[in-house]
This record gives C-alpha cells, structure tokens and sequence, in this order.
C-alpha cells in the first residue's frame, strides 16, 4: 500500500504536502483495492516497467477525448506477399494510431502561442530559474543549457516561430521548372524520438506550410518510444487539431530504419517522403521530387540539404553541385563541390545522381521501396542504414539523385544527446551492410575499423534473411557498384606487408595524422600503434601511401616535413606523392629528394605536456631505427 503511495507521490511536485497527500492516497488507494480491477494494475505496472518484452499496453494514459486504437491485425493485413521484409515486425511492436480524424476537426490554432502548451519543457530540465522570464543573461544560461541537454539551442528555436520562412535560396532557373499537372501524392513520414516541441512543430507545420495540398495525402508523425511529457498527450491532442496529420505511437523502440519502415506499411500516398523531425522545407521543396519519382519509379530521390546551425538557428544554405558519399570506415557525409567529369555548371536546375543520399529527407515510390526490401529490419537505433538503402537501390535496379531545385534545412545537432548509439551498435549496422553488400571488398571496411571485425568474429550476425532477398532481387555485385555508381571512390590495394598500421622501429610508435572535419591532411606525425585501423594505410602500386578512411590522402613533402595532401589536388604532377618502400631496409624513401622518412619524437621541454607528439621528417638516409619502418596489418587478409 505504502508503495502505492510513494509511486503517485512523486507525480506531485508539491513537496510541503507531501503528508497532506500521502493521507488522501492512503484513502484513496483502500478505495482502489476494492474498487479496481487486476487489469487496471496490470496497466499501471505495465506503464513504469516499460519492459519491451512485456504484453502490450492496452492504454496510453491521454485525455479521453482522443481515442485509442490497438492498430495492430490490420498491419499483418496489409502485408502483401510482395512486403517481405515488413513480416519481420513482431507482435510486440504493435502500434497506437491516434487517427486525427477521430479529434474534432478544428483548424490548427495558429494564432496560440506555443509557449503554453510548453509549459513542463523546462521543469524537468536541468535549468534552475523560472522560465517565463527572459532576460538577456539568464536567457543566455538557458541557451547554454539547452544546448548540453538537446545538442543545439532549443531555449532559442523555442523563441522562433512554428511558421517562419525560409530565405529563397533556389537557383532563379528553378522558378522557370513546368511540373506536371499530374503529380503523384505524398506521404511525408516522420520518425521522432524525444524530439523537442519546437523543432518537431517546426518540422510539420513546415511540411502543411510549404506542401500544395492537392499532393501532400498526409503527414504520418511515428513516436518512436519517447518518454518526453511534451510528446504525450499534448502532442496527441495538439495533433489532432491538425488536418491531414496522423500520430502513431509504437511500443518498442524501432530505430530509423525499422520506425520508417513500419510507417510505409501505413502509409496511403504512391511517393513517401522519409523526413528527419528537425527539418523545415524551403517553398516549392516537394513538387520537384514528386515529378523526378513519377518519371522513374525506381529513383529515390533527395533535396538539397540545406544547414540550420545548432548554435543560432540561421538558415546556412549549401552550395549546388553537393551528393551524397560514404567512405571506407562506412561512414557518410554530403560532399560539396565534386570533382565530377559529366558535370556541367550551366546545368545547375538538373538533378544530379549520387552514389548515396543521406536520411534527412528522401522521397521514394512507395511500391518500389517495399520491393527493393524497405530498410534492413536488422539495424538497431540508427547510423549506416542510409548507406545500405543506398547500395541497395542502385544494385537492385534503382538510382539515386540530389534535385537542386527543391530545398530542405535539416538541424544537425552538434551532439546527440539522446539517440547516439554507442559505437559498437553502429559498428553492428556497419558490419551487415559490410557483409550483405560488399563482397570481398568488405575486408576494405574490417582492415579500416579492426573493433568491427572482432565483433562480427564473435559475434556472427544473421544476414541470410537479407542475402535472401539481394538472390531474389537478382542484384549486382559491389564490383559493379563501385566502377559504374562510384568511380570516385579510391580503391586500396591492400597488399600484405604494404599496407597497414606504419610501424617505426625506433621509436615503437605508428605514423599518424590529425583528424579534422574535412580531412584535408596536414602535417604528419608520430602516435601510440592504436590497433583499431584508424592509423591504416595504403602503399599501392603508383608509389601512393595512402591515408584516411576514404583513401583520398597522400602522403607527400613540404620542405623537410612529411605531410598528408589531397591526392586529387596533385592528379596532374604527383611526382610528390610517390615513394619508394625497401622491405630490406624498412626505408621510405621519397622519390623525388631521395631522402628518407624519419621518425622525430618532440625532446619533451619542461612542462611540455605533449610527449608522445612528434614528426614525420625527411632526412639523409641512414640506417637507423628512426628510419625503419614496418606495414603492420591487424586483419588478416585471408580468412574472415
Ligand atoms: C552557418 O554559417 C555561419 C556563417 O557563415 C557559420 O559560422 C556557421 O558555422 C555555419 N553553421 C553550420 C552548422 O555550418
């Protein structure tokens, strides 16, 4: 009985009437003892447990003017033959559908200020100080605090209206475009997972703003597994004031991969447009990618993704050509300004095709997107299922392509405070595209990230189900991939005892480089062997070494010190780049100078705090140990 009590005591943030209370609950609970029934103790266990495993909540605590639809035979009713990667979702993650056609139908109350329905937000935020008052220092505490808390500057998105228009960024040719009369719909879907109000507001009412209404069907928002106050019935009753817009609760946490797919299965329209719940779309965004999709039902297409900066909320636009890559560590990223051969800079309103496309937002045909095996049920949270998807269509019979003149902002955080998945759950996501898609190649991937491959060593994860289905969708392999989709990519060679972690006898360290966002190279230096591949490189058969995780580094000199450079920025005179190995001698030899890399470790000066920083350095070639190198290769190349 007492632990009854505790349990809705602390609901209550009155703490002076704690006793005033405990006495009311003690009453009340003898009441309920009599009163209720299992079931209802059932529920209340059931909704503090929040044990995935358990029976399904029969009951979201809401207000009872929305109602509660237990959606789930319906879902393995609409699971074609042809939907199977969709069988997959078990029976415990059925789903609550709280149909906004169920709420009274009133038009969204735009002229409400969003503050009230905040109201929590910051109670249970590790600010202290009241919220309504916004004075300048304060409000810069806040800002602060926001931002450890979510990753960007929620205290001021919260300041910014739900409705602001984007700057017009796009190329004044766009406005010239003739779309056909004949559009196919939309259903935009978006996924959200303890997504603060104002962003994931932003990001619909965006979407109604922006969206002609003859071709958006509907806005499907997928909560998946939040726990936020805000996300709970005010959300519900806020959306069902919302034409067109549907709320879907699911009961397990599905991750972006699995939350998109569960939503295509719900989904009414013929396009589905996958958005990212931080986004807001630039006029004119969706038209463009509905016309490319009807064209060609097998594209998958994405708009130009545009920044909004997680410190100041400003609109940062991103410059056109830009596509979508992803690098030998299985990593992606938007590559601005490719080098690319068939493109041309009077072209600037065609689409451009890309290897890959992010997840921020992605329109594919809804039919071609179940047959090409939607997302790989076996990811989990997040983090490389934009990279399989991509492999996936291009080597299934489909193509991906940027559309420059449809524009979308997307708020990348500058941490996730949430959903970052630990990097071992990325690297699981890494390993099955690596092992369902890339062939031998994968060992490219293993050699580059050595954690992923003791992993999957002990691991040994199940991916017939999706090896299944690229034999069914007769797919090509990642030889094909790689000299039709993405010639750009670099190849390393690989070869044992030339490539590896570069070993330095005398000083018993590895030659490393310092990371930056962009890896432009710099200045070359020595480190502790890491083990992890991370210090991996590649002595190829042009007298390259190469570095980084896409390859595209080089080693080369300036003045006497060795340094990394683009290998692309030397395509036409690399006689810099090439070196010369002596396996006898372990020297590196530059072919150019004909001297030799040689190991500097920094005399460690009074004070200094960096001892094990150092120098890669040109010099007379001797025979000392300084100048020994070895290729020291963690993964083996043969076996798994
Ligand atoms: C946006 O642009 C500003 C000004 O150019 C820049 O300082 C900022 O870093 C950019 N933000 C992002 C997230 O790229």
């Amino acid at each position: 009985m007492s632990a009854l009590c505790r349990m809705k005591l602390r609901r209550r943030a009155a703490a002076a009437r704690r006793r005033m209370l405990c006495l009311w609950l003690l009453l009340l609970g003898l009441a309920l003892v009599m009163l209720a029934t299992s079931a209802f103790l059932n529920q209340d266990q059931d909704l503090h447990a929040a044990d995935p495993s358990r029976r399904p909540i029969q009951r979201l605590p809401g207000p009872p003017e929305l109602e509660v639809i237990v959606d789930s035979l319906d879902l393995a009713l609409e699971l074609g033959d042809d939907l199977a990667p969709l069988k997959s979702l078990q029976e415990d993650q059925l789903l609550f559908v709280l149909p906004s056609a169920q709420g009274s139908r009133t038009q969204p109350q735009r002229k409400r200020s969003y503050k009230m329905l905040l109201g929590g937000t910051f109670k249970d935020a590790a600010t202290s100080g009241p919220a309504r008052v916004r004075a300048g220092s304060l409000q810069r505490e806040m800002e602060q605090a926001s931002v450890q808390r979510h990753g960007f500057n929620e205290a001021l998105s919260e300041t910014i209206s739900l409705h602001r228009r984007l700057p017009e960024a796009r190329h004044p040719e766009c406005f010239g475009e003739k779309y056909s009369e004949l559009l196919p719909s939309a259903s935009v879907i978006i996924c959200f997972h303890e997504e603060p109000w104002s962003t994931l507001m932003r990001t619909v009412h965006s979407v109604l703003d922006t969206s002609p209404q003859q071709y958006l069907q509907e806005v499907l928002l997928v909560d998946d597994l939040s726990q936020s106050r805000h996300l709970k019935a005010r959300l519900g009753s806020y959306v069902s004031g919302l034409k067109g817009v549907r709320l879907i609760r699911s009961t397990r946490r599905l991750g972006v991969g699995g939350c998109r797919t569960m939503a295509a299965a719900k989904a009414k329209a013929e396009v589905l447009v996958f958005m990212d719940s931080h986004c807001e779309c630039q006029e004119g965004w969706l038209e463009p990618l509905l016309e490319r999709v009807a064209q060609d039902r097998s594209r998958v297409v994405s708009p130009i993704m545009d920044v909004i900066d997680w410190q100041t909320l400003q609109y940062n636009v991103t410059k056109w050509p830009v596509r979508g890559v992803f690098d030998w560590r299985l990593d992606f990223y938007w590559e601005l300004n490719p080098q690319l051969q068939d493109y041309h800079p009077e072209e600037a309103v065609l689409p451009l095709q890309s290897p890959a496309l992010g997840g921020g937002v992605l329109a594919a045909d809804r039919n071609f997107f179940q047959s090409v095996g939607a997302y790989d049920p076996g990811m989990v949270l997040w983090g490389a299922e934009q990279i399989e998807l991509s492999i996936r269509v291009w080597s299934c019979g489909g193509s991906m392509e940027v559309v420059p003149c449809s524009r979308v902002a997307h708020l990348s955080p500058h941490h996730r405070p949430y959903i970052f998945p630990d990097q071992d759950m990325l690297r699981r996501n890494k390993i099955r595209v690596a092992d369902t898609w890339m062939d031998a190649y994968r060992k490219i991937y293993y050699r580059r990230d050595t954690l992923a491959h003791f992993i999957k060593q002990s691991e040994s994860p199940n991916i017939a189900e999706r090896l299944r289905l690229k034999r069914s969708l007769g797919c090509r392999n990642f030889h094909w991939f790689l000299s039709t989709v993405f010639p750009q990519l670099y190849v390393p060679q690989d070869k044992p005892a030339l490539s590896g972690e570069l070993y330095n006898v005398g000083t018993g360290s590895c030659a490393d480089y310092p990371r930056g966002e962009r890896q432009q190279g710099g200045v070359m230096n020595v480190a502790p062997c890491s083990g992890t591949g991370s210090q991996h490189c590649d002595f190829n058969s042009d007298g390259e070494v190469r570095w980084g995780s896409g390859g595209s580094l080089c080693m080369d000199a300036k003045g006497n010190r060795v340094v990394l450079s683009l290998c692309s920025a030397h395509q036409h005179t690399n006689r810099g780049l090439k070196w010369k190995f002596v396996k006898l001698s372990g020297q590196l030899v530059h072919q150019q100078t004909q001297m030799c890399v040689e190991a500097v470790q920094q005399q460690s000066t009074a004070g200094g705090n960096k001892p094990s920083a150092g120098g890669l350095y040109l010099k007379q070639c001797t025979r000392h140990p300084r100048q020994q190198w070895h290729f020291e290769q963690i993964v083996a190349p043969k076996g798994n």
